[in-house]
């Protein structure tokens, strides 16, 4: 199953969204930092550490980080670990991963979360920060999840959610929709960061529900998957490789 169904106003089909999306954030990298740093009212980096300690990572775990991008989920588990050394990150993003390099002295990977290339129970914690909705496939992803994560292993994804509620709804889509990519070009003087932002909100609005995803975590074999919401715009998926 998809995240979304395809948004053929920017691809024409489900094949060619991997490429749209690789160039999308080539492209957008060097403003991407900065604009989530503004966009989330500078609670990225406080959030992504927090939410990594309260699911259980602690020193001595060896962490992949799928959709790593810039780098923002490894930095902060870095801080919990005491060392990047022990952590992977991964995508398919040449751009993204080139920012993330100049961050912390972690493994990078080129690849992509539907076939990725570590062998089977490598890791006891993965995460996934905010790019959910840019797999081609959920089973084929959460399939990988389970084989590469060690028995006992820890998943934990990060999502933004859009609200139930017509005036939650309303602000969310004004704010995402229209505010968010207009003061994104304002601020870089960029298109490529204004259409990553547009295409942000595009794939929030299309995306599958959270009892799909929960759904789909259930089908890949994982144990103990659950939703955690937050503050009605955040979800936490989390669950375990029996
Ligand atoms: C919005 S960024 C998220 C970056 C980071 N995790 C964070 O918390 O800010 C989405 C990232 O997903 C990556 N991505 C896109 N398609 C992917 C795929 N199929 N598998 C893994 N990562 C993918 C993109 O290259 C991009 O770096």
């Amino acid at each position: 199953m998809l995240p979304h169904p395809s948004l053929t106003a920017h691809y024409a089909s489900t094949e060619a969204k991997p490429e749209f999306v690789n160039q999308l954030f080539n492209k957008g990298a060097a403003h991407y930092d900065g604009i989530v740093d503004w966009g989330f009212l500078r609670s990225g980096a406080a959030y992504r550490r927090w939410t990594q300690k309260r699911h259980g990572l602690r020193p001595g775990h060896h962490l992949l980080d799928v959709a790593c991008g810039t780098g923002l989920v490894a930095v902060e588990a870095a801080k919990i670990l005491g060392t990047a050394e022990n952590i992977t990150c991964l995508d398919p993003s040449e751009g993204m991963l080139a920012v993330a390099k100049t961050k912390l002295p972690a493994k990078f990977v080129l690849g992509r979360a539907e076939k990725m290339p570590f062998p089977d129970n490598s890791f006891d914690f993965l995460t996934m920060g905010y790019a959910l909705r840019h797999v081609t496939s959920l089973e084929d992803t959460f399939r990988e999840y389970r084989r590469v994560l060690k028995p006992g292993g820890k998943l934990l994804i990060l999502e933004v959610t859009k609200p139930s509620g017509r005036v939650r709804e309303f602000f969310f889509r004004v704010y995402f929709g229209r505010i968010y990519p207009f003061l994104t070009q304002l601020f870089t003087r960029s298109r490529d960061a204004r259409d990553m932002m547009r295409y942000y909100w595009e794939t929030m609005d299309a995306c599958v529900p959270p009892t799909t995803v929960v759904a789909a975590l259930n089908s890949a074999g994982l144990a103990e998957v659950k939703r955690i919401p937050l503050m009605g715009l955040f979800s936490e998926y989390v669950a375990v490789k029996p």
